[in-house]
C-alpha cells in the first residue's frame, strides 16, 4: 500500500490521480487535514484519512498498513516545517514503512540565501538518518509558478527580476506527480537523489525571448535591485517568511544555485518533460499569462 500526504494539495492530488493509473484504488491511503475535501478520491475507491503534520498520531493512523509514504513537503516557517516533517518522518517509520518519497527542491543546502533551503536539507538528513530506504525528488521550479516571479509581460512588454545573467531550471506540475507515480510503483529508485526538471536552464533574458516569441513581440529583461522585489511583495502584504524566502530565492539564483539540468526526469517519465515553452503555449491566454 502506498500513503501520500497533500491528497489535496495540487501536487499532491495530481500524483494520486496517476497512482490511480498505476495501482488499484485499494492500494491507495491519501492523508489530508480535511477529508470531507477529498470527497472525489474517495468516490474513486480511495482510503482518505485524516493526517496533520502538526498531529504526530493521526499521521501514525493515516500511514498504518502503507509500505511506501510519499511526504510532500508543507507550507509553513522554517522551524514549524522542520519539525512538522521529521513528524511525518517518524510517523512513517512507527507506521512500519520500509521507504519515503520526499519532495525537496533544487539546491537544498543550509548555506542557501534562499531560507527554504534549510528545510529541505534538514528533512533529506533526517529521512537518511531513519534508516528507511528513500528517494529524493529535487524539484525545479515550477512553470505554474513563472507568472507569479515574471509578472505580467503582455501589458508591460518587458519581465523585472533581480536574476542577472543567472539561470534557472523548471518543471511542470503534473510531469512531477507522473514522476512521482512512476517511481511509486517501479524498481530501482530507492536511495535515490534526484534533480526533476526538464533538462535545460533558462536564464530571464531567455524567457523573455520565449515570451516574446510567443507574443510575436519584442519583450526586454529588466534587471531590477532585490530590494524593489522586496517592497513589491510586502506591498502586497505576503507573510515576512515568504518576503524572506522569496527575496533570498532571487539572491540564490545570482549564486548560480539553480543551474542543475538533468535528464533524469525525461528517463523516468520516458518522455521529455512539458519544456517552458510549452508550458507558455498553453497558458497565454488573450491579455494575461495565466497559471494553467
Ligand atoms: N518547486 C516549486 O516551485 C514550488 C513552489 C511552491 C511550493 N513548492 C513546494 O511543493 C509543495 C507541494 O506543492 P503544491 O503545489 O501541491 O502546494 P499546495 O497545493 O499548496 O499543497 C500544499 C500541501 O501541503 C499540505 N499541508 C500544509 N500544512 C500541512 C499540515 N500541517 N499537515 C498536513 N499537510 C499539510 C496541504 O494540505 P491541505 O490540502 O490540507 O491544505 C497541501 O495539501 C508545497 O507545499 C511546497 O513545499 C514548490
Amino acid at each position: 500500500m502506498i500513503a501520500i500526504t497533500g491528497g489535496n494539495g495540487q501536487l499532491g492530488r495530481a500524483t494520486a490521480l496517476e497512482l490511480l493509473k498505476r495501482i488499484e484504488s485499494q492500494q491507495l491511503v491519501v492523508s489530508v487535514r480535511e477529508p470531507e475535501k477529498a470527497a472525489e478520491l474517495a468516490g474513486q475507491g480511495v482510503t482518505v484519512r485524516q493526517g496533520d503534520f502538526n498531529d504526530p498520531d493521526s499521521l501514525v493512523r493515516a500511514f498504518a498498513g502503507a509500505e511506501q509514504v510519499l511526504i510532500i513537503s508543507g507550507d509553513t516557517p522554517n522551524e514549524v516545517r522542520i519539525r512538522q516533517h521529521r513528524t511525518a518522518v517518524d510517523a512513517a517509520k512507527q507506521a512500519g514503512a520500509q521507504h519515503i518519497v520526499y519532495t525537496s527542491v533544487v539546491d537544498p543546502d543550509p548555506a542557501s540565501p534562499f531560507t527554504f533551503a534549510a528545510i529541505h536539507a534538514d528533512t533529506e538528513a533526517y529521512i537518511q538518518q531513519s534508516g528507511l530506504d528513500y528517494t529524493f525528488f529535487r524539484n525545479g521550479w515550477y512553470l505554474e509558478g513563472l507568472p507569479m516571479m515574471i509578472g505580467n509581460p503582455v501589458e508591460s512588454k518587458a519581465i523585472h527580476f533581480p536574476g542577472g545573467d543567472a539561470k534557472l531550471v523548471f518543471v511542470g506540475r503534473n510531469d512531477i506527480a507522473q514522476g512521482l507515480a512512476i517511481v511509486l510503483t517501479t524498481e530501482g529508485h530507492r536511495n535515490q537523489v534526484y534533480e526533476i526538471n526538464t533538462g535545460k536552464t533558462y536564464s530571464f533574458t531567455e524567457i523573455a525571448n520565449a515570451v516574446g516569441k510567443q507574443l510575436g513581440e519584442s519583450i526586454q529583461y529588466v534587471e531590477i535591485p532585490t530590494a524593489a522585489l522586496e517592497a513589491g511583495m510586502r506591498s502586497s502584504h505576503l507573510p515576512d517568511f515568504l518576503v524572506e524566502a522569496l527575496t533570498g530565492m532571487s539572491e540564490a539564483v545570482k549564486q548560480h544555485r539553480f543551474e542543475k539540468p538533468s535528464d533524469t526526469l525525461a528517463t523516468i517519465l520516458g518522455r521529455q518533460p512539458k519544456s517552458l515553452e510549452q508550458f507558455l503555449a498553453d497558458s497565454f491566454t488573450l491579455n494575461s499569462l495565466s497559471a494553467s
